[in-house]
């Protein structure tokens, strides 16, 4: 039920303001002791002709608060009137609702019939996976399963870097020194090696870089053998990125890279030379952009050749295309804000409306508390893998320990199990637990703190709520929907409310675009359920029906923890 609109509702009738400007002035009053929604009066003032202490006095007394079955009572402090929910039925109406609808709680269709690209992760062929990269990655997955649950239609976009001169290099430094076999073994590791290894002996052999280009040259003209091996690099690099995609759990639909677009570069040039955009700045062709305040896109270099902001353009005409997206999405970090910039630019100059509905959304860096070491091969370069396993790694010892202390008995499959999905968790939670543009730091202490704003912390608050429905189980207690109106302390009642606030977080999320404002609430449903949990008996309450009434809340709590954390990426387990 939404309660704001059933007050507004009735506030409108009773003041003649109309339903839209009182809605808006409902406020919820800082503290629970004040009520749960309180309304201003004092706009009311010069219309009524009457002191708004007066006004708010009437409007409490008014009948039609009293025939409002869910409202306990509706009171006023000097110009305020406060409204009290009946406790009672607000926990039935939650809770209900909830556990009707368990894992798919939170669920809306206010994205029906629309279609919202989400690109991101687009990492770089035949170049390691960094722990930058996971930002995009860990964000981008999570914004499309949000809008996923809103009901939008969501295309999944990874954006590869399989394009440039590089590549021109690669096929170089293959020919000359390239290893088969380690090639299958690691792709990355050797396709690293001599790319490294080029740069190093170009310095004193000017041939290589003669041999590179015209390489390049003939992948750009299709020759057969140097786009062989050019598709050799790239699908032996998916078989790297994809390992990780696996392993956290990612999919997406369409992996068109830069190389796809970059066969569409003649259409956007002979566009954008139609529509008299294109000017020559210094040999080069670009589109002046002094309008928007924003530097002139650069569209083809003096030599002849098209840049990264030429293949973007022709990647947003081809997703429109194809999609007719309502939205567009780009997860890629702050430095190429001003790219974007320029390419939405350009794209509304050429009087594409869709410009309008590109978003760039962007992130902070990473970064490591100095008493993290890596064992990199390259000085600055933290691996994804590297630091997952690592959190795997430390969380084993962590729940291998606890095992130990509580005579825990777990084999060594289930605490591997767990130790990969809670070690995982910790590392992806790092990067959604604050908003996107702020820079992240990693520390062990602070990401896997069992008692923090963790996912440890998290898993474990559902997988102890588990336990205790299991052991309930055993003695023949089930959770019970009929008697939720016991559940009226504060404690209980600001769990609940935590819990109903649920889905209003999820639209807040995608109206930002800020999956940390789905783990903030995550994160106070587990934190309200704690206090709720050492304050009150469960299996000790006083009465079978309060204890299945508190029942019924744990499955509500768990049924919240696990949908939120999904929206993220991050799975719970059931004990540990
Ligand atoms: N591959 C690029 C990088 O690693 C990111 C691509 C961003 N997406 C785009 N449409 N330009 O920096």
């Amino acid at each position: 039920m939404d309660y704001k609109s059933e007050i507004a509702q009735v506030l409108s009738g009773i003041t003649g303001l109309d339903f839209d400007n009182v809605y808006k002035l409902i406020e919820i009053p800082p503290q629970s002791d004040m009520g749960d929604f309180a309304f201003p009066c004092f706009v009311l003032a010069k219309t009524m002709h009457k002191a708004p202490q007066m006004i708010a006095t009437d409007i409490a007394a008014d009948s039609a608060f009293k025939s409002m079955q869910w409202l306990d009572k509706s009171v006023n402090v000097g110009p305020y009137v406060n409204f009290y929910i009946d406790r009672g039925v607000f926990a039935k109406d939650t809770l209900g609702t909830i556990i009707n609808l368990g894992d798919r709680y939170g669920e809306e269709n206010i994205g029906e019939g629309k279609t919202i690209i989400v690109e991101y992760s687009s990492p770089n062929i035949a170049k390691p996976f960094h722990v930058g990269h996971a930002f995009t990655t860990i964000i981008g997955n999570s914004l499309a399963q949000i809008y996923t649950k809103l009901g939008y239609k969501v295309i999944r976009m990874n954006h590869l870097g399989d394009y440039g001169t590089q590549f021109g290099k690669l096929i170089t430094a293959y020919r000359l020194w390239g290893d088969e076999q380690k090639l299958n073994e690691s792709p990355i590791d050797e396709l690293l090696r001599i790319y490294v290894k080029f740069h190093e002996e170009e310095k004193n052999d000017p041939e290589l870089t003669i041999a590179a280009r015209d390489n390049f040259k003939k992948l750009e003209d299709g020759c057969p053998d140097e786009v062989a091996l050019w598709e050799k690099f790239r699908d032996m690099s998916l078989v790297v990125f994809n390992k990780l995609y696996d392993r956290m759990g990612l999919t997406f639909d369409n992996y068109n890279g830069e190389a796809y677009y970059a066969k569409m570069s003649d259409d956007v040039v002979n566009m954008l030379k139609e529509k008299n955009l294109l000017v020559e700045s210094e040999g080069a062709q670009v589109v002046d952009l002094e309008e928007y305040g924003y530097p002139p896109c650069i569209i083809l270099k003096s030599n002849g050749t098209t840049i990264y902001a030429t293949r973007d353009l022709a990647a947003a005409m081809y997703r429109y295309e194809n999609y007719k997206f309502d939205k567009n999405i780009y997860v890629v970090g702050i430095p190429q804000a001003l790219h974007f910039k320029q390419v939405f630019a350009v794209l509304k100059k050429a009087g594409f409306d869709y410009a309008d509905k590109c978003e760039h959304v962007g992130f902070g860096l990473v970064k490591f508390k100095n008493n993290m070491k890596f064992s990199t091969r390259d000085g600055n370069i933290v691996l994804l893998e590297e630091l997952i396993d690592e959190s795997v790694a430390k969380t084993k010892e962590i729940i291998t320990n606890n095992c130990k202390q509580r005579g825990v008995d777990m084999t060594d499959d289930e605490i591997n199990m767990i130790s990969e999905k809670v070690g995982l968790g910790a590392v992806i939670y790092t990067y959604v637990k604050s908003g996107r543009e702020k820079d992240i730091v990693f520390s062990w202490e602070e990401m896997l703190d069992f008692e923090g704003d963790t996912a440890p912390y998290l898993i474990y608050t559902y997988a102890r709520t588990r336990s205790i429905l299991r052991k309930a189980k055993e003695q023949g207690l089930e959770p019970s929907l009929k008697s939720l109106d016991l559940l009226t302390n504060d404690d209980e009642y600001l769990l609940i409310r935590a819990l109903g606030d649920f889905k209003d977080a999820i639209v807040k999320a995608a109206n930002n675009n800020e999956p940390f404002m789905v783990m903030r609430q995550v994160s106070l449903i587990a934190r309200s359920y704690n206090r709720f949990y050492n304050n009150s008996s469960i299996l000790g309450a006083d009465t079978e029906e309060l204890k299945c009434a508190r029942l019924a809340l744990c499955e509500a709590v768990c049924d919240t923890i696990k949908s939120g954390l999904a929206l993220v990426g991050i799975d719970v387990v059931e004990r540990m």
